[in-house]
């Protein structure tokens, strides 16, 4: 694996995946205090703004302290983030990652996390040098689920209750995707 020495800024057709800006703790806001978009998310939803910002500052951390790689999902037009997507819980020696992501409900449905996902995973079996990347998703975000498959992980097992969110106990889908098989589909094109 190797971990950037500048935070790498990605391009794709309508999007600019960047670092965090001030700015971002509006939109931070805008989707996790969103109940609906925080249904099947690992806590529940934000009431103040105060979290946002306290979201944005720990967020900020994960570059420098070699956690994380977080990126904003910006139009150029405006600079205003629409969501992000996230690569976290490296296992540097095994060269795995997890992948995370979410936007803002008024941003669905138009392909923006499947373009701004295309982008994150060619940069982790690219440039980054992984070889696996996990993605958990709760069995029942459909959504979510379509988004990994989308993009060639494949379902590798269901962890029972995994998780706690207030009293909703819940399972992960474990899906999986490894560096030859992202390289094969995009050689097939
Ligand atoms: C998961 C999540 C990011 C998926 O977002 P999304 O907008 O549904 O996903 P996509 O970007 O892939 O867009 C999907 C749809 O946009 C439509 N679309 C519209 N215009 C499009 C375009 N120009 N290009 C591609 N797709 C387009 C497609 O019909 C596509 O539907 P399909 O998958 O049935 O083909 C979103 O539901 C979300 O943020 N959820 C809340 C947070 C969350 O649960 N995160 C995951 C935690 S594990």
């Amino acid at each position: 694996m190797n971990f950037p020495a500048t935070f790498p800024v990605l391009t794709t057709e309508r999007l600019v995946l960047r670092g965090i800006a001030d700015h971002d703790a509006e939109a931070i806001f805008e989707m996790e205090s969103d109940p609906v978009a925080m249904r099947y998310w690992s806590r529940p939803p934000m009431r103040e703004m105060s979290e946002a910002i306290a979201a944005r500052e720990r967020a900020r951390t994960f570059f420098p302290e070699r956690t994380g790689l977080r990126w904003s999902v910006t139009r150029p037009e405006d600079d205003r983030a629409l969501g992000q997507v996230s690569l976290f819980s490296f296992v540097e020696p095994s060269d795995r990652a997890e992948l995370g992501y979410g936007l803002a409900r008024r941003h669905w449905g138009r392909g923006y996390a499947h373009e701004a996902l295309v982008a994150v995973v060619d940069y982790a079996f690219g440039p980054l040098g992984l070889r696996r990347l996990e993605a958990d998703a709760d069995p029942r975000n459909t959504a979510s689920v379509r988004a990994v498959e989308k993009l060639g992980f494949r379902l590798e097992g269901t962890l029972r209750e995994r998780w706690k969110v207030g009293e909703e106990i819940s399972d992960t889908a474990l899906f999986g995707l490894l560096a030859h098989e992202w390289k094969a589909r995009r050689n097939a094109g």
